[in-house]
């Protein structure tokens, strides 16, 4: 049992408890009237936007030093502008510069250059219209760095050299940047391999210019190296990321639209599976024979 001296001085306590709180909340709107509540909602939007607009800048326009490799190293610059305009070689004009993947900003483009092109009256034949284009920072991914009379000196590339394209809204290959998407007519192998200085490749892999230069032509249109292989996770098209038909395995380069076949697919066999499951179209089975004697 507790004292009534205990009980009362828990009571005091309880009642100072009570009014010291009040006594306090009291006197804070004085305080709190002063201080805005922050708009965390508007520093959030502003902050977002602001670093996708930065980030946005760097894929597409940072070079990231990588002239010394192309420009400097690999002298691509000089293949581009050709003999006539001060490097090497036939040059480069807008039009194999589109047939090997390339693309151009629409908005990079003046209106009366605009103009001109859908009149028909440039000439997409002329390398000096590709460095009129590089000037303009109109070629997606490509940045030619010019000396003070004009003449290239160097070139540097961005992410978007590889993961950009157009939406072809001007003409095939000119349109509007879409940021991210699969540069799959980028054909680097040509590209690099149109370079009048393919000693650092040959110097790193240890083979002949002449080997290097055919390896590069052969990669074709968005192939980004002369694998011709590559590692695999062979997945179906359903939210079960367990279901693996392969994981971690070489498998030769597969391209949009090829098939692949499995021989040995165990329960995944149409027989043995749930033909409802998840509302899938009951998949087709093709019974593949071997030639008579195998
Ligand atoms: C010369 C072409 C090229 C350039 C330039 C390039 N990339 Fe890539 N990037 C690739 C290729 C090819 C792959 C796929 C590699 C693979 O799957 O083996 C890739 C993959 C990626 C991935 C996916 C990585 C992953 O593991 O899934 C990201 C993210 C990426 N790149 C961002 C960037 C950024 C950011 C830049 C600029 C700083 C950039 N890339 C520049 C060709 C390029």
């Amino acid at each position: 049992m507790k004292s009534p001296r205990f009980t009362l001085a828990l009571l005091l306590l309880s009642l100072v408890a009570l009014v010291i709180p009040r006594f306090t909340r009291g006197q804070a709107p004085a305080v709190n009237a002063k201080r805005q509540p922050p708009n965390f909602d508007a520093t959030i939007q502003s902050n977002s936007n602001r670093m996708l607009e930065e980030g946005r800048k760097t894929f597409r326009y940072a070079t990231f030093g990588s002239e010394a490799f192309w420009g400097d190293a690999l002298q691509l610059h000089k293949a581009i502008a050709g003999e006539k305009n001060g490097g090497v070689g036939g040059g480069v004009s807008p039009k194999t510069a589109l047939s090997v993947g390339l693309k151009v900003d629409a908005d990079a483009l003046p209106a009366p250059l605009k103009e001109q092109l859908k009149a028909g009256k440039v000439d997409l034949d002329d390398p000096a219209t590709t460095l009129a284009l590089l000037k303009l920072n109109a070629v997606v991914g490509v940045t030619g760095l010019f000396d003070k009379k004009g003449s290239i000196r160097s070139m540097g590339i961005q992410c978007a050299f590889c993961h950009s394209t157009v939406d072809d809204s001007f003409a095939p290959g000119i349109g509007k940047r879409l940021d991210g998407w699969a540069a799959r007519d980028l054909n680097v192998g040509a590209i690099v391999a149109l370079s009048p200085n393919l000693q650092p490749f040959s110097d790193l892999l240890g083979v002949d210019v002449a080997t290097v230069k055919k390896v590069l032509n052969s990669w074709g249109p968005g192939r980004f190296d002369a694998e011709p292989e590559e590692e695999v996770s062979i997945v179906g098209c359903l939210c079960t990321p367990l279901d693996r038909l392969a994981d971690d395995v070489m498998a030769p380069r597969a391209e949009p639209g090829d098939l692949v076949a499995v021989f040995q697919a165990g329960a995944y066999g149409l027989s043995a599976s749930p033909h409802t499951f998840l509302a899938q179209h009951r998949a087709v089975e093709k019974v593949v024979g071997l030639p008579a004697g195998n």
